[in-house]
């Protein structure tokens, strides 16, 4: 489900995470390995003000390997541990309670040497939709505990669901966030992958979008799926993408009347293949 965020919805979403974060102990902030800039919130810093922060950047499995160590490496530069997981599947899931612990170590070695109990660290999940909170909630959980897709504005009563041995609990609803909005290229990088749906975009805009970039930084893989022959020397010549578009699109047979080539079908295709990963593990921005 695809969200419309106006600004009535955002400042919501951004008064019910700031509730939700007087009952927590620290956050996990949801990203998409394959955009972690893109499908940051802009003002995450400032909704989340000082909570102690862990980045998990979900979908790693579809994501380049090499960019995502590259963007763990930018993010420890900033002082924020990220690490990669695979909701889907469960990769790298059961690393995060120890993350939240080394997190939380100050708080928790405080209470111990009171010779209080630790009590079982409280944390909330947040990020934008689709990145998958959902199924990580579900996966941290061991069972079906979060319905997937986002209702904002549905108010339920919120319960705490117990992770592994009951030394963290996770808030059931989510922190629902807004993506960039005032980058253009970022809106195309979310409908390249999926994040958000295509009816708001041009389809043939995307793919082109895509195509290009693919050109950039994976022209191997996609030359060798599409069997093409001629890579574009100049990346800012539209011509010379949108001949790689009709290539794709003779390829998979889009022919219209008079052998033209249907650049819309083409470009549907071409994004349900690399959506479905087709195209192999790519990221759609890199931090160097
Ligand atoms: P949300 O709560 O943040 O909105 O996201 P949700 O968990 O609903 O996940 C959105 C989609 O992303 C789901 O696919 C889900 O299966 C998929 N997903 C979540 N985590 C991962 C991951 O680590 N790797 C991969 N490859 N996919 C992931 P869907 O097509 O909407 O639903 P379904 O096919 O799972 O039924």
């Amino acid at each position: 489900m695809t969200i419309q965020w106006f600004p009535g919805h955002m400042t919501k979403a951004r008064r019910q995470i700031q509730e939700k974060l007087k009952l927590i102990d620290a956050v996990i902030e949801l990203i998409d390995a394959r955009l972690p800039l893109s499908s940051r919130n802009p003002m995450i810093d400032e909704i989340l003000q000082n909570k102690p922060r862990l980045i998990i950047m979900n979908k790693a499995d579809l994501a380049d390997p090499e960019v995502t160590r590259q963007w763990q490496a930018y993010f420890k530069e900033q002082g924020l541990t990220a690490f990669p997981v695979d909701a889907y599947t469960g990769t790298g899931v059961k690393d995060i309670p120890n993350q939240i612990k080394l997190l939380l170590k100050e708080k928790i070695d405080k209470q111990i040497s009171k010779g209080m109990n630790p009590r079982a660290m409280r944390v909330l999940i947040v990020g934008i939709p689709n990145v998958g909170k959902s199924t990580l909630i579900n996966r941290l959980a061991g069972r079906n505990i979060a319905a997937t897709g986002d209702r904002p504005g549905v108010t339920k009563g919120q319960q705490w669901i117990k992770v592994t041995g009951g030394e963290m609990e996770l808030l059931d609803t989510p922190g629902i966030l807004w993506p960039k909005f005032e980058d253009q290229n970022v809106g195309y990088r979310l409908a390249v992958t999926g994040a958000i749906k295509e009816e708001i975009l041009n389809v043939e805009d995307i793919a082109f979008f895509a195509i290009k970039y693919f050109t950039n930084y994976y022209w191997e893989t996609m030359s060798e799926r599409f069997d093409l022959k001629e890579r574009p020397t100049d990346l800012d010549n539209p011509d010379e993408i949108v001949a790689v578009m009709e290539a794709i699109g003779r390829k998979r047979g889009c022919i219209v009347s008079g052998g033209r080539v249907d650049l819309e079908k083409a470009s549907s295709i071409f994004l349900r293949e690399l959506r479905a990963g087709k195209l192999g593990r790519y990221s759609m921005e890199s931090p160097y």
